[in-house]
């Protein structure tokens, strides 16, 4: 049994029993492994490394209150992954395939699974990425396809407790026709600027607009904007943002507990009529935003305006009421209706 304490993992890996890994090479993939290791031997050239030949995903298992392991939506993590590999031109592993080395993974090392009730779970991140060496930009011959898992709490502060972010107005995540919608490693870069920026200045979250307009909200780095406007909820429409899993299951709760549900563009301006703002994926679950500052530029100690949104300290009522919702469902502890769990 791993020495962990399971109050306090945050969002850090932890080094477990195994990782899944296949290679694709000559047309195929080869028959999945265990490794036991987290390090590997790479070729310096390996077009991964250098044009970001590379595409991921993230889901989590759940220890549910009735004992049973729960893997949440992961056949939409299969299509995702197949759709970023598809934008990179590079192999992707059959929906079978995919499922079968994640559960492998989870199964594999089962005992760093946090037990039910400590707001913890296991991330599951699945990898692809170019491994044979090339100097020419160009889809890589050779493809290696890991499943790696680890132990996590809350990825940003704690369970439930609002955090601030601040709108970044000088730099752009995604351009209109690119990369946006698509999970893809080279989308994360633009953002460690920001990120490194935004946290010295003591902003949990960065919140990017429109690259062609910045009028419009796009998305917080690491998850989607979700307000609640007069009971409404209201998420971002726009084709530079990734299509959340959990923001697509929380639409259909809202639809489930009577919430209207509005996917549109969303004006910076609207940010002064939503009473509740949070930030959803699953890394994040939902995690209130408490604020939202807005500065001319990153580095400006200027501000422009703050926008803030219900108390400071406790999450809104109806964002809280879907997060149990979702979390219930996680854990076993309300009905999945619409049969989203794969049960180990
Ligand atoms: N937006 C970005 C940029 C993300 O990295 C993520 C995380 O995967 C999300 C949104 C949320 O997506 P999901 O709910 O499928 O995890
Ligand atoms: C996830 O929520 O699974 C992600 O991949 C987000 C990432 C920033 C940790």
């Amino acid at each position: 049994m791993p020495d962990l304490s399971w109050t306090n993992l945050g969002f850090n890996p932890v080094e477990t029993n195994s990782i899944i890994v296949s290679r694709f090479k000559d047309g195929v993939w080869s028959e999945p492994q265990s490794v036991n290791s987290v390090e590997f031997s790479i070729n310096f050239f390996a077009g991964s490394l250098h044009y970001a030949s590379s595409c991921f995903e993230g889901l989590k298992a759940f220890r549910g209150a009735d004992g049973k392991v729960r893997i949440f939506r992961p056949e939409e993590n299969a299509d995702r992954m197949t759709r970023s590999a598809d934008f990179l031109a590079m192999p992707s592993p059959s929906k079978a395939m995919f499922l079968e080395m994640v559960a492998r993974a989870v199964k594999e090392n089962i005992e760093f699974l946090p037990p039910y009730g400590f707001n913890a779970s296991m991330y599951i991140r699945p990898l692809i990425f170019g491994s044979s060496p090339q100097l020419g930009v160009a889809t890589p011959a050779e493809v290696t396809f890991a499943v790696m898992v680890s132990p996590v709490g809350a990825y940003v502060g704690k369970t439930l407790v609002p955090v601030s972010a601040v709108l970044v107005r000088n730099y752009d995540r995604a351009a209109p026709n690119g990369s946006g919608s698509y999970k893809i490693s080279a989308n994360y870069a633009p953002s460690l600027r920001p990120y490194k920026i935004a946290h010295e200045q003591g902003f949990g979250e960065i919140l990017f607009l429109d690259s062609s307009t910045h009028s419009c909200i796009d998305e917080f780095g690491s998850s989607n904007f979700i307000g609640i406007k007069d009971g409404v909820y209201v998420t971002p429409l726009s084709s530079s943002i990734l299509p959340s899993i959990t923001n697509k299951s929380l639409r259909t709760i809202a639809e489930d507990l009577g919430i209207k549900v509005e996917r549109r563009p969303v004006s910076v301006e609207e940010l002064q009529d939503f009473q509740e703002v949070g930030a959803c994926g699953t890394a994040v679950v939902i995690t209130p935003i408490h604020s939202i500052t807005d500065k001319p530029a990153l580095e400006s100690e200027e501000l422009t305006r703050t926008y803030s949104f219900g108390e400071k300290d406790k999450c809104g009522h109806v964002l809280h009421r879907m997060y149990d919702v979702i979390r219930g469902i996680q854990d076993g502890t309300e009905e999945d209706i619409h049969n989203w769990c794969m049960i180990l």
